[in-house]
């Protein structure tokens, strides 16, 4: 299973960093929504679903936590500590955030815009979904 994490380029000097994230460019997707989560009670996990087509960057832009990746074959974690990293999280991949610390703040580029109607929130139906489907999304050019 192959995880897709971007290293943003930080245009830092010495009045501190900044990450500019341009669609297309460093974003593999056309960006029509954008949330964050904050606040995160600890020991909660969110998520615990997949989509049917759409595709995400998840950026911890502060903080850190974790994310449990699942393509219905092998599962992967990947932890999120730095600002200028982004996972890339394609639609048929069941997704877990946890272990988030007291001030992380989790934001998501999104391809789309909400839809519950694109959520897969039964495991089994996300089974059924991805042996139907071809493997994980390869993402050419990830800088
Ligand atoms: P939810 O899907 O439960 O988040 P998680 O990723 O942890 O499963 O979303 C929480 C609430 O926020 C739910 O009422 C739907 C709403 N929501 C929006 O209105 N727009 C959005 O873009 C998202 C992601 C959630």
């Amino acid at each position: 299973m192959q995880v897709i994490k971007y290293v943003f380029q930080p245009h830092g000097d010495e009045r501190g960093q900044l990450v500019a994230l341009e669609e297309f460019k460093d974003i593999p997707f056309k960006i029509k929504r954008v949330y964050y989560m904050y606040d995160t009670a600890t020991g909660v996990i969110r998520g615990f679903h997949a989509h049917k087509s759409l595709q995400q960057i998840l950026i911890c832009i502060h903080g850190s936590c974790k994310i449990r990746l699942d393509n219905g074959k092998e599962k992967k974690v990947v932890p999120l500590e730095k600002p200028y990293e982004g996972l890339y999280v394609s639609n048929n991949m069941w997704r877990e955030m946890y272990d988030f610390s007291p001030d992380a703040v989790l934001m998501v580029l999104a391809s789309e815009l909400y839809d519950e109607l694109d959520y897969i929130r039964s495991y089994e139906e996300f089974l059924e979904f991805v042996k139907n489907c071809r493997d994980t999304t390869i993402v050419e050019g990830a800088v």
